[in-house]
Formats: structure tokens, C-alpha cells, sequence
């Protein structure tokens, strides 16, 4: 059985709710396809995950709000405290991230972008950004992203 792993900080929620839409997505999908052998789907908080969590996984959604025009501390030190134990023994394994922010966004996003390419790890989706309140288009983003990670790993495709 293959691993996706979503791992995400939230100082309140939006974060977190935008986590609970790509899980869901990811869950869903996995029903419609008849593959709910085939992957599960481990939904964890920066301070909860480790490199083993990330060795044993098969692809790995990154979730962070943008601070400062970066991503969060914790999100930091989940990949500071991951990168030496990972380094060249996850190259090539697919990766997305989603970002919530106030206004831009960016910053995060490219931020674990610039981290993540040290890994080696593979960008497999553009990512979503969520700006200002949650709204029902960022959700529907976020599950689908979640359907597109757990589809393409159930049918070996990503
Ligand atoms: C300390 C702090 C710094 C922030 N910096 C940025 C920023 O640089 N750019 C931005 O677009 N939003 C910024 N925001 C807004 C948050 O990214 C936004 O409220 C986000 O939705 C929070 O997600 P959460 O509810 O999961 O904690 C900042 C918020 C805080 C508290």
C-alpha cells in the first residue's frame, strides 16, 4: 500500500480547514476508484511529523499560512529537522504545496519551494494558494488537489 502525506501548520484555522479539503479529496477519490487499498492517506501537523514519516511516504502536500512572506516557523522546522535524514533517499517523489494568506502568498509558496528543491523532491502540481476568508473555489482547489495526489499514486500515474 503506497503513503501520501499531508503535513501542514495552522495558527487558527484556515491552514487547517484547507488540509481537511485536500484529505477529503484525497479520500474521495480513492473511493470513486474503488482504491482505497491502494494508498493511505496520513494527515499530520508540523510538530507531529518526522523524516520517518516522509521516508515511509510515497508523495507529500506541504500546507502553511504565508508570515512575514514565508513560510511558517513550524513548517521550517519540520523541514530543517527532516532535510539531513532525507537528503538523497526521496529524490524524484511528488510533491505539492498549499498556501493560506492574507494577500500574496507567495513568499510561503516559494519558500518551501526553494527548501524542497534541495530534496529533490518532484513539484507534481502548481499548487494552491488561498487569499483572505476560505472560500467554497480555494476548497474545491484543495480537494482536487488532494484527487489528482491519490488518483495518479492509486494508478502508479504521478
Ligand atoms: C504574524 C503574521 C504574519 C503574516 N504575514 C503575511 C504575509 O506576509 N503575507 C500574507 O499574505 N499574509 C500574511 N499573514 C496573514 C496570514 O497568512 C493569513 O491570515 C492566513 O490565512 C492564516 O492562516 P491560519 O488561519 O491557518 O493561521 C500574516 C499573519 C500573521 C499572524
Amino acid at each position: 500500500m503506497k503513503t501520501l502525506l499531508i503535513v501542514f501548520h495552522t495558527h487558527r484555522s484556515k491552514t487547517a480547514e484547507m488540509a481537511d479539503a485536500v484529505a477529503r479529496g484525497a479520500r474521495r477519490a480513492l473511493v470513486e476508484a474503488g482504491a482505497e487499498d491502494e494508498l493511505r492517506v496520513i494527515v499530520k501537523r508540523c510538530h507531529e511529523a518526522g523524516a520517518q514519516d516522509l521516508l515511509e511516504s510515497d508523495a507529500l502536500i506541504l500546507g502553511t499560512p504565508e508570515n512575514f512572506g514565508y513560510m511558517s516557523g513550524m513548517m521550517k522546522d519540520f523541514l530543517e529537522r527532516v532535510f539531513y535524514p532525507c537528503e538523497g533517499r526521496v529524490e524524484g517523489r511528488p510533491y505539492a504545496t498549499f498556501v493560506a494568506a492574507g494577500q500574496d502568498g507567495r513568499g510561503a509558496m516559494t519558500s518551501i519551494e526553494r527548501v524542497v528543491a534541495g530534496l529533490r523532491l518532484r513539484k507534481a502540481h502548481a499548487g494552491v494558494v488561498g487569499l483572505g476568508e476560505l472560500t467554497p473555489d480555494v476548497r474545491a482547489n484543495c480537494e482536487d488537489l488532494g484527487a489528482i495526489f491519490a488518483a495518479g499514486l492509486a494508478l502508479g500515474a504521478l
